[in-house]
């Protein structure tokens, strides 16, 4: 696919008015995406558990205006008109323009909801851009006149679910997409996510995902800006290197159901983000003491007791548990007794890996 390929025909059909529903969860990266350069693109391959529980619920309403040249939109979060989001979508109505053509015709209400806490410190830029993407699509289908089948729906959803957010383009399938080019990956791109296209061992089905909210504050600094640190870096071209080792590494590992190498690339990748972070300039640290202590324990609990649990983070200080479904009710007793001291007022999530967004 190419970027023309995404920008549609004329639309010979008219809407009047109407609303689509979509649901869209967060995801988890195994190998992270940290680095990127314009528009969006990654500097490095990666790739993601697709989440379920943790997910965007979006009704996009949209009546026909008249185009002055400006967009019109409403925001509204758990029924309540939420002008500070205008900015974030004004710009992703900006860069994706260009391949929606009709986004000046309409004035739009979103409606949107988390099932998540908003402020559980769980970014909902990936389930809440990549649900605003699709029901951009459905409109968009509705206005065609030629048939868009469903992998160039899905494809260029996640094209412009990227625009929004770089990690949202992996939140529209399951149960693991990969983005970015990557030599050993047939059909990956940086223009969009694409479903992990080869078979993964039974070890790996309904892994689970409790994320334990050790700081449940916003962030101190944004995701871009971490992105565009990587620019000067002076070990940008070798984590790049090491992320595209790491996802031939995991290939294998996902193949063979190989649980003590899957701890040990997600760990690293984990760790290598926040060294990314502690490293550029100017430097700055996400996690908290409780990170660390919630992290010591788990290696404790795996020397223990021999289990498969381990931990991956994302661009802040809550922890990510991922451990196969049968451990669900020892690692539920370990997180009560050791962990739960370490999250803020004792929050956490129970999550599991899930197979992507739904239209309601
Ligand atoms: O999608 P962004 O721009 O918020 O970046 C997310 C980056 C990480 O969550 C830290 C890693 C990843 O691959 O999801």
């Amino acid at each position: 696919m190419r970027l023309i390929d995404f920008i549609p025909k004329p639309y010979s059909k008219t809407l009047d008015n109407g609303s689509v529903t979509w649901s869209s969860p967060s995801n988890i990266a195994l190998v992270k995406y940290w680095g990127k350069r314009e528009p969006q693109l990654p500097e490095n391959p990666s790739i993601s558990f697709t989440l379920s529980a943790c997910e965007t619920i979006t009704k996009l309403n949209y009546t026909k205006r008249e185009n002055n040249g400006n967009f019109s939109f409403d925001v509204i979060l758990n029924g309540e008109k939420k002008d500070a989001f205008k900015p974030k979508i004004d710009t992703f109505f900006k860069r994706i323009e260009a391949y929606i053509p009709f986004l000046k015709d309409y004035h739009f209400i979103i409606e949107t909801q988390n099932t998540f806490p908003h402020s559980s410190g769980i970014a909902s830029s990936a389930s809440g851009m990549s649900a605003l993407a699709l029901c951009l699509m459905s409109v968009e289908r509705s206005l065609s006149e030629v048939e868009i089948n469903e992998l160039f729906f899905t494809q260029k959803a996640s094209f412009l679910a990227r625009l929004g957010s770089g990690s949202a383009c992996r939140s529209l399938e399951g149960p693991l997409v990969v983005w970015g080019a990557h030599q050993e990956i047939e059909g990956s791109s940086d223009l969009f996510g694409i479903k992990y296209p080869f078979e993964v061992h039974d070890n790996f089905k309904n892994y689970q995902d409790v994320i334990l909210l050790v700081d449940k504050g916003q962030k101190q600094v944004s995701s871009t800006l971490g992105h565009n640190l990587m620019h000067d870096h002076p070990f940008a071209q070798e984590r790049f290197k090491q992320a595209h080792d790491n996802i031939s590494a995991l290939k294998l590992v996902l193949e063979q159901g190989d649980l003590d190498m899957f701890i040990k690339i997600v760990e690293s990748e984990a760790l290598t983000l926040h060294a990314m972070m502690m490293t550029s300039k100017p430097y700055f640290i996400l996690i908290k003491p409780n990170t660390l202590e919630i992290i010591n324990k788990i290696w404790s609990y795996r020397k223990e007791t021999g289990s498969k649990i381990c931990f991956t983070l994302d661009a802040g200080a809550n922890v990510h548990l991922l451990f196969p479904e049968k451990e669900l009710r020892n690692v539920l007793k370990f997180i009560s007794t050791e962990l739960v001291a370490h999250c803020e007022n004792g929050n956490y999530i129970c999550d599991n890996i899930g197979l992507g967004a739904n239209e309601l």
